[in-house]
This record gives structure tokens, C-alpha cells and sequence, in this order.
């Protein structure tokens, strides 16, 4: 490709194409908590979008608009809210029957639907994801619900009726948890926020939700939403910066669930806050740096394919993202030649282009750091083997591809969350095997050969070190109905459209002697419908 100047990757305000200009500015100066929009008139957060504009006085990131950066008084208030809407168990939602809940959330998932525009919109331009992946993950999401409102339907159906044993007639079903305090990333700052929000609040807890440090604004069309489909209380949202807002909800004591896509260190610190650590549940995906092994027996092309996917589809910030690439040393010339061919096809440029695969970056740091990881690459002996590789220019990286990594290097640890390929050779399969024994994380890996004996020997104890093998693909977290999970440092608790039903809620049996007053008795709560819980009413 030779190359490249990125100083037109950019453009003037004019030249971006009218059907994904911004209407305007969006000024949010409400915020949703116990049942109303309420009006904030205090210090607000800029946001500034990855996607820079060439103006006269040279780049400069566009502008999207602002948000409210509330206190801790406003998070308790929503906090309070919330814990009032559950009441103890006794409020509105946590007894309202499952049907009623489900007609609650398909009624909120008709009104969002309409504003897919405006959100596919602010996903572009908060988070630079291109258009074509910012529609697949609002309609990724609206499959979820979808689907989760299915998934409870049949949990739902199978809980309706009585077990007898030893006899015990008992009704066994989940019940809600209480409050959950809900925090989504800003690589899916939709979609990976409400795979939580919405099997939380569907199983009759109380939220309370902040969005995403970028991608927020996304959230504000869907405000009204919340507060038209759900009781008063209900759903909350905090806005604020997260280290001043969310440590005094924690040691309030009063949040019962923490679900939490983003950092382990985090997640940890947080944990840590509440008085009684047994009362709180954690749900949580956290740090991941996913290898892929290709072997001296691996399809070349079909693992330099994949590993383009795995490593770079969103410029590499994906918590399933390949983030190492261990090849056997007989294959890695021919590896690396092919992949760099593939990486100087891949399309760069703004959200909106079509067929686009790379764009800019929304965590502002992150070029500095990636560009920190390859010199201390460069530093301890590996090189950028790619045309261009680590190319800045302002929010902007060209990928780099990284060889040969080894242990003294940040790149062999560290989770770069970004368009950076370490390519690590090896001789031994007992090398990649000892990487993923000793590493901190354990989600997935991804596996390339041809030879049936080498997988299943590789599958054996990959198995316990990680929660996916792949086979000759990529790392991914779909199909949705698969568990999601890690081991290690990498999540807690699983997360699927059925999983996460279970995660946020807790089994509880009516149980009594089977005698005839009994049977008496429960016939007559049934047959009166006076209770939601002891119900053998069948939902269709
Ligand atoms: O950021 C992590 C996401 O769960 C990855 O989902 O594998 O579908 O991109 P994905």
C-alpha cells in the first residue's frame, strides 16, 4: 500500500455527508430518577467525540454536546429511590407477576426501537464505531431483549407448577435480589449495559444505572422510555464522575447487586467498599487478554484471517479481542507477511465510510499508551513489522503488528484494548499453554491447526484455563445464548440470555406437609389468584 498520509483521514465539517451530521449540539440537563426527568442546572461534561474536524486552526474533535455531572446527593437520592421502589421486596415491581413485567419491558423495547436513529447516531460519534456496527449492536440489543423475554417465559412456565417429594409439595421459582447498581463499558456502551440492565430489572429488581464514561449521551433518548414503561423508582440513573459518585452508594450497604463490564481493579475497589460483603452479589466482565495459538499444522490463510477479525474488528477494543498471537516459528514468516498484506487492505477511515473497518479511537489516552507499548516493545528487541504500524495522528491509529514479543514486554501483559498485534514465535506447544497457566486473565483462546490429535491435546487443558475455546476462529461472545464468562481476573459470574436471568435472582420455594389441609389450602390461594408467587397460571 505504501505510505499512507493520515493527514486526510479527516475531514472539514462540510464534507462529512448529511445523512450522519448531528441535528445539533445535544445539551442533556436532565437526568431520570424516581420517576421523573429531573432538571440540572449544575456543572456539565463536555463531550468530545474521537472523530476530529479539519478546521482552519487545525484538528480539532468535534464537539457532540454535554452531559450533567451531578454529586453524590444526587446519586443517593436515586439511591433512595431505588430502594424505595423495592421495598424491601414489597413494592410494586419486585411482587408485580411476570407477565406484567415482561408487558413492561416489550412496551420499553417498542418505544426504543423508534429512536434507533438518534442513538445509532450518538454511537458513531461518541465512540467512532462505524455505522454498519453501531446499527448491528442496537438491533443486537433489541434481539436480546427479545430473547430474554422469551428465555423468561419458558423459565416462567416451568416454575408453575408444584414438585412433590419426601412429602413436601413445594412451588419453586426465582425472586429478585433488590438493588442493582448497573455499569455498562464504552466499547458496547448499549448493548453490553442493558445484556445486565434489562435481565436485572425484567427478574423485579430496582436500578440504579450509569452510563458509560463515553457513549452516555447515547443513552439520553431512551430516558423518557424508562419512565413511561416502568413503576416510579424503578429504573435511576447517576450521572457524575464515577470515582465521586459510586463509592458512597457502596458503603451504603444498600446495594445489593454490583454489575459492573470494565476493569477488575475496579470492580475490586468497589467490592470492597460495601460493610457486608456476603450481602453483595457481583456480576461482572472484566480484563481479558485472549491469545491465539496457530500451529505448525494451522490453515495459514484461514489464521491470518481470523486473527484480522479477532484483533482489530472495532480497532481492537473488544473485551473478546485476540490481544496475543503465539505462531509456531516454522509458520511466522509466512504468517506475518500474509497478515501485514491483510492489515494494508483493511479500510481506514470515519464512521460513516462504507466498508470502513478502522476509526478513531474515543479513550484519549489511549494513543499515547499504545504508542508507550511499542517503543518498550521496540526497546526490549521487536519490531513493527507492518507498512505504517503505529501511525498517530490525533485520535487516530494505524495498526501496528509487533514481533517478536517476549516476557520483558508490556505487550506480552498488558490488556492494550487497542489496534496492537503482539505476535509471540514459539517452538514448543508447552510455551502458549505455560502464557495462559501463568496469565492473570482467563476468558477465551482461539486455536489454529488441521490436526484432530493436536486440538483435542490442546482442548484438554485449555479448557481449565479459560471459559471458550475457539477452533479455528475467533474470540467472540456470541452467539447470545452461549455462557459468557471467565476464569481468573477475567469476570464473575456467567452471563447469557438464560444465565443472566439466574444472576439476578435468587430461588425461592413456598413449601408445606403434604396433608389435606394443606392441599386444601393451596388450592384455594391458587384458585383465587391472590398470590403472584404461588400461581400455577401458565404464561403463552
Ligand atoms: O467487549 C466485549 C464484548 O463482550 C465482546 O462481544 O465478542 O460480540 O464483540 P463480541
Amino acid at each position: 500500500m505504501g505510505n499512507i498520509n493520515l493527514d486526510s483521514i479527516f475531514v472539514t465539517e462540510e464534507e462529512i455527508p448529511e445523512a450522519y451530521r448531528l441535528a445539533g449540539e445535544l445539551h442533556q440537563r436532565e437526568y431520570l430518577s424516581n420517576g421523573e426527568m429531573r432538571k440540572w442546572d449544575g456543572a456539565v461534561h463536555t463531550v468530545l467525540s474521537p472523530v476530529c474536524i479539519r478546521t482552519a486552526e487545525g484538528l480539532q474533535r468535534k464537539v457532540i454536546g454535554t452531559y450533567p455531572l451531578c454529586t453524590e446527593k444526587e446519586s443517593f437520592e436515586a439511591l433512595d429511590a431505588a430502594v424505595k421502589a423495592y421495598d424491601n421486596g414489597r413494592g410494586e415491581w419486585p411482587t408485580m407477576s411476570v407477565a406484567d413485567r415482561i408487558n413492561c419491558v416489550d412496551k420499553f423495547t417498542q418505544r426504543i426501537i423508534q429512536k434507533k436513529d438518534e442513538v445509532v447516531k450518538l454511537l458513531m460519534w461518541e465512540i467512532g464505531k462505524s455505522h454498519a456496527d453501531s446499527v448491528k449492536e442496537f438491533d443486537r440489543t433489541v434481539e436480546y431483549i427479545y430473547a430474554t423475554i422469551d428465555a423468561l417465559k419458558d423459565l416462567d412456565r416451568q416454575s408453575s407448577k408444584f414438585s412433590i417429594e419426601q412429602g413436601i409439595v413445594a412451588q419453586i421459582r426465582r425472586s429478585p435480589l433488590g438493588v442493582v447498581l448497573c455499569m455498562g463499558p464504552f466499547n458496547y456502551p448499549l448493548n453490553e449495559t442493558f445484556t445486565t440492565l434489562i435481565p436485572a430489572l425484567i427478574m423485579g429488581n430496582t436500578m440504579l444505572f450509569k452510563p458509560p464514561k463515553h457513549g452516555t449521551l447515547l443513552h439520553y433518548p431512551l430516558l423518557e422510555a424508562f419512565r413511561d414503561c416502568f413503576p416510579k423508582g424503578v429504573v435511576n440513573t447517576i450521572y457524575g464522575r464515577g470515582n465521586k459518585i459510586i463509592p458512597g452508594l457502596m458503603q451504603s450497604g444498600k446495594v445489593n447487586v454490583l454489575t459492573l463490564i470494565g476493569s477488575s481493579k475496579v470492580a475490586n475497589e468497589l467490592k470492597k467498599l460495601h460493610p457486608k460483603i456476603n450481602r453483595l452479589r457481583a456480576i461482572l466482565g472484566l480484563d481479558a487478554k485472549n491469545a491465539a495459538i496457530i500451529t505448525s499444522n494451522a490453515d495459514i490463510k484461514l489464521a491470518v484471517q481470523e486473527t484480522v477479525l479477532g484483533s482489530l474488528s472495532f480497532n481492537g477494543q473488544r473485551c473478546t479481542a485476540l490481544k496475543i498471537v503465539f505462531v509456531h516459528r516454522s509458520l511466522a514468516d509466512v504468517f506475518l507477511k500474509e497478515l501485514a498484506e491483510a492489515v494494508a487492505k483493511l479500510k481506514i477511515g470515519m464512521p460513516w465510510v462504507e466498508g470502513v473497518a478502522l476509526t478513531p479511537l474515543p479513550e484519549p489516552h489511549k494513543p499515547a499508551y499504545l504508542k508507550e507499548c511499542i517503543e518498550d516493545a521496540i526497546e526490549h528487541g521487536a519490531a513493527v513489522i507492518n507498512e505504517n504500524g503505529g501511525m498517530i495522528k490525533e485520535s487516530f491509529v494505524y495498526p501496528a503488528i509487533v514481533y517478536p514479543v517476549n516476557k520483558d514486554m508490556k505487550l506480552y501483559e498488558e490488556e492494550q484494548f487497542g489496534p496492537v498485534i503482539p505476535v509471540v514465535p514459539f517452538d514448543s506447544l508447552e510455551e502458549p499453554i505455560e502464557y495462559l497457566i501463568e496469565s492473570t486473565h482467563g476468558q477465551q483462546v482461539s486455536i489454529f491447526s488441521n490436526d484432530d490429535q493436536e486440538i483435542a491435546a490442546l482442548i484438554d487443558p485449555l479448557v481449565n484455563q479459560v471459559s471458550r475455546v475457539n477452533i479455528n476462529c475467533q474470540c467472540q461472545r456470541g452467539p447470545d445464548v452461549f455462557p459468557f464468562t471467565g476464569r481468573k481476573d477475567s469476570a464473575e459470574g456467567t452471563l447469557s440470555v438464560v444465565d443472566a436471568l439466574r444472576s439476578f435472582s435468587i430461588r425461592s420455594l413456598v413449601a408445606t406437609k403434604l396433608n389435606e389441609q394443606n392441599k386444601a389450602l393451596l388450592n384455594e390461594i391458587v384458585e383465587s389468584n391472590s398470590s403472584n408467587f404461588l400461581s400455577t397460571k401458565f404464561l403463552f
